[in-house]
């Protein structure tokens, strides 16, 4: 079964062709994070006018790298949310005109669910379940118990900033340009995580949730003094050093949090998802700590938005599903829950 995915929830546009939810036949990515640089984080409306631009070109593009026609596509699967409200319309409305001009089922798909999907892509099966899931991106923290895909229990979140965000405020509290994420890890490299003290917060009322203000204020303070005013003045070593230790205390707290979680059900393995999946030093600590326990990554071209984890995941909701219905009834949702 061939499916064409498309993605555009924030500030990449995303087009994909995938067989039987595994095999990527084309994965292209228009970004337009160079429209964003300037303003340290995504500006909406911005990335709708590149989606715009982008959307059918980056289809067509997509279609013409797997090989096939338009008459070879048997489902289309778009991201429905969560994401930028004028960035999902247009996906949406992109998908259904091609679902109705091509005559081709359309389903929606979770955004969030697909990030966790994409570790499962390249992965061999059988997936051993239930599993911990971990979304880690710009928009969302997010501890899961996999029951299996499609069934999900969400067991912890953020009560503040997304942990990916953080990273991006740090860096432009850094002066590093946007996203920060990797860019933070680079300058981490070369700096030593225990020279400043932070820590990272925590949430009473539910000990697996994240709260990441407070570590992101203290960034602040250990570079601006502490009324958060005064003068940069941290030499290139020292702003290394508090890359590094920021980052070691943020990924630390994910790694505390998922083995906490791994306290309260016997899960079998561990899947994670999202764009701050691509950094090594969460990769080695995951490593350390679970050294007994299958973790399935995504592929580094997989942990960003793209539309291949759309088009894998509308796959197998297609099979699960019964009638799709009018593809013009399909609604974007910015905020919906995994599960
Ligand atoms: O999953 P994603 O592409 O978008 C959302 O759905 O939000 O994640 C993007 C986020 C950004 O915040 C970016 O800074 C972060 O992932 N990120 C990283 C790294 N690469 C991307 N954070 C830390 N280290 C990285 N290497
Ligand atoms: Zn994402």
């Amino acid at each position: 079964m061939i499916v064409l995915g498309i993605e555009s929830t924030c500030d990449e546009t995303g087009a994909s062709i995938v067989e039987n939810g595994k095999r990527i036949l084309s994965n292209v990515v228009a970004s337009s994070a160079d429209l964003h640089e300037r303003y340290g984080g995504v500006f909406p409306e911005l990335a709708c006018r590149r989606h715009i631009d982008a959307i059918l070109p980056v289809v067509d593009q997509a279609i013409a790298e797997a090989n096939i026609s338009p008459e070879q596509i048997d489902l289309i699967a778009v991201a429905k949310g969560p994401g930028l409200v004028g960035a999902l319309l247009i996906g949406m409305n992109a998908a259904k005109g091609l679902a109705i001009a091509w005559n081709k089922p359309l389903i929606g798909v979770n955004h969030i669910e697909a990030h966790l999907y994409a570790s499962m892509m390249g992965a061999e099966e059988p997936f051993l379940f239930p599993a911990l899931g971990i979304v880690l991106s710009g928009g969302h923290t997010l501890l899961l118990k996999i029951l299996e895909i499609g069934r999900y229990e969400p067991i912890g979140t953020t009560v503040d900033d997304a942990l990916g965000e953080a990273f991006d405020k740090v860096a432009s509290m850094l002066s590093l340009p946007y996203p920060g994420g990797p860019q933070v890890e680079k300058l981490a490299l070369n700096g030593n995580p225990r020279a400043f003290p932070l820590s990272a917060g925590k949430v009473k009322r539910n000990p697996l949730d994240f709260s990441f203000s407070g570590l992101k204020t203290n960034v602040l303070y250990s570079i601006k003094g502490q009324n958060g005013r005064g003068e940069a003045q941290l030499t290139e070593s020292q702003k290394a050093d508090l890359a590094a230790s920021f980052q070691e205390t943020a990924l630390k707290d994910i790694v505390d949090k998922a083995a906490l979680a791994l306290q309260t059900f016997p899960g079998q393995s561990i899947f994670l998802g999202g764009g701050v999946c691509n950094n090594r030093r969460l990769r080695a600590l995951f490593a350390e700590r679970f050294p007994a326990l299958p973790i399935f990554w995504p592929p580094f071209n997989l942990s960003l938005d793209n539309a291949a984890m759309i088009a894998g995941l509308g796959y197998h909701k297609f099979l699960a599903s019964g009638s799709l219905g009018d593809p013009l009834d399909l609604e974007v949702q910015t905020r919906i829950p995994i599960a």
